[in-house]
């Protein structure tokens, strides 16, 4: 079965969120499940810098004139099984070499040609399964995020060439690549599209909009999520639009790529563990006190966030409780980069708390992992979660995750009470409401059992067992497309 994977982003060579992380370990994944996997990606500097071995496949041309040469390589730095992914790579320098962040610049303002810049993704996978490369062809196209939404309405608008299936998956419904009517003379699909059963969105072009209204199966990243877009709270204004296509809609859990998140493994931290011998874990914690200027104690529970800073996340409900977790002798430590406001306000109680808070702001692919392997909590408060890959990751290195019961997170942790104890289900702890009161009412739990050595430990067993195995979501996406690629 032969699928083009379409995504702007792949671990390890170019990450802004879980995107990359889900695009870099699907591959390998579908692979183990009977499929053969290309890539085809944007030839953003880190995607070329770490391409190798490649060949010339073809040209097209844009609506706007630009012609848009596509290569295929190995990105031999993907952490698939056999050390290498074979992806189309669309070399145009014009719009793809800009340093830094592949969707804004410096500015942080996102870039004034967003559209154009994909558009041409979407272009390059329709000309892919039309047969840019008389070599290899794919079945079916399986689009990632509003950035690779318009290959699904290329692919079913275009009635003069074979019919190629589509799958698009929405990894977070709230960025929905929303630009202006004029835009639209840009994208090279038929007038028909321009419509309210196609991408229009109030006079705008959605490219959102386009993935949900042609995509023959819809994907969201966990099941809790698919039910929760369907509802005006979480629908971005497109829940109409997904109760019609609602047949076609499933969730499909994220999982955990073992070849990078595994404590036993890891050689990104200083002291590797598992569950039978956690003595690695107490000294990561006392390692990670010290690099962050944090009190060097192994009984202070120590609650971590790593996080894009963004709104999303909960952090106003985290900000407004940091006296929850240091008054009882908690510490809290903050990686994340973002929205100047929520940096400010968090290196702001950084300084008010010294030994107890610290912030790291960045991005720090390698300090994330020690953050894990560290910390005994994952906070993970979010308002909204698709699915969520950092309490996943928090489980597997021994640090309880607290979270909003929401999107991924209502279907990964289980909140620890007697019952879940009892029946060894607890895993860590879940609150209900976006409220302060709740939250602050989860961290003093997340305190009771800690108190309690011998249950933290046997919750934190559970946790650590957790299967999160890419097999059973890639069997998932396997049954998906065997369903829509003609026999
Ligand atoms: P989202 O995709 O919404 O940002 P996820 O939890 O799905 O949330 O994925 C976030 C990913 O980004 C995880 O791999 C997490 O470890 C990583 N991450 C987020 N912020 C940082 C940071 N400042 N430094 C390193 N890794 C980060
Ligand atoms: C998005 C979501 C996050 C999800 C990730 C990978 O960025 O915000 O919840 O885990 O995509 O699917």
């Amino acid at each position: 079965m032969r699928i083009l994977q379409v995504s702007a982003e792949i671990f390890p060579l170019l990450k802004t969120g879980g995107l990359a992380d889900i695009a870099g370990a699907l591959p390998d994944a579908l692979n183990g499940a009977g499929c053969e996997v290309r890539g085809v990606l944007p030839g953003f500097p880190a995607i070329c810098a770490g391409l190798s071995q490649t060949s010339s496949v073809g040209q097209f041309t844009m609506p706007w004139g630009e012609v848009i040469h596509v290569v295929y390589g190995m990105l031999s730095d993907v952490s698939v099984g056999d050390g290498s992914f074979g992806v189309y790579v669309l070399m145009a320098p014009n719009l793809y070499d800009r340093p830094g962040n592949p969707y804004e610049g410096p500015d942080r303002q996102a870039y004034g040609d967003n559209h154009r810049r994909f558009a041409a993704l979407g272009y390059a996978a329709a000309q892919l399964a039309w047969g840019l490369d008389s070599r290899w062809r794919p079945q079916l196209v399986h689009s990632h995020d509003w950035h690779a939404a318009l290959a699904p309405a290329f692919l079913a608008l275009a009635h003069d060439r074979p019919r190629v299936p589509s799958v698009f998956t929405v990894h977070n419904l709230a960025y929905q690549g929303v630009f202006g009517g004029g835009c639209f003379g840009d994208l090279g699909l038929p007038p028909q599209a321009f419509s309210v059963g196609g991408l229009e969105y109030f006079g705008n072009v959605s490219f959102m909009k386009a993935g949900l209204s042609y995509a023959d199966r819809i994907t969201t990243v966990s099941p809790t999520y698919a039910r929760e877009i369907q509802t005006a709270e979480q629908g971005c204004g497109l829940d109409g639009l997904l109760r019609q296509r609602a047949v076609h809609l499933s969730g499909i859990l994220n999982a955990v790529d073992a070849a990078v998140w595994s404590p036993t493994t890891d050689s990104l931290i200083p002291h590797r563990f598992d569950p039978r011998n956690m003595t690695g874990k107490a000294l990561n914690k006392a390692s990670l006190q010290v690099q962050c200027g944090l009190h060097v104690e192994a009984d202070a529970p120590l609650f971590a966030m790593v996080s894009r800073l963004t709104d999303q996340k909960g952090l106003s409900l985290l900000l407004g409780a940091v006296d929850e977790i240091v008054a009882p002798g908690g510490q809290l430590l903050v990686l994340g980069s973002g929205d100047p406001y929520f940096e400010e306000a968090f290196s702001r109680v950084a300084q008010e708390h010294p030994g107890k808070v610290a912030v790291r702001l960045g991005y720090d692919e390698s300090f994330a992992h020690q953050v894990f392997a560290g910390s005994d909590v994952t906070l993970v408060p979010s308002r909204y979660e698709p699915c969520g890959l950092t309490q996943m990751y928090g489980l597997k290195y021994g640090s309880l995750p607290l979270v909003r019961r929401v999107g991924g997170l209502a279907d990964t942790v289980i909140d620890t009470d007697l019952e879940t104890l009892d029946n060894r289900s607890a895993n860590g702890f879940v609150f209900d409401r976006f409220d302060e009161t709740d939250f602050r009412r989860a961290v003093r739990r997340a305190f009771g059992l800690y108190h309690r050595p011998a249950e933290w430990n046997r919750v934190r067993q559970t946790g650590m067992r957790s299967a999160f195995d890419w097999k059973d979501s890639a069997l998932r996406y396997f049954h998906l497309y065997q369903e829509l690629i003609p026999k």
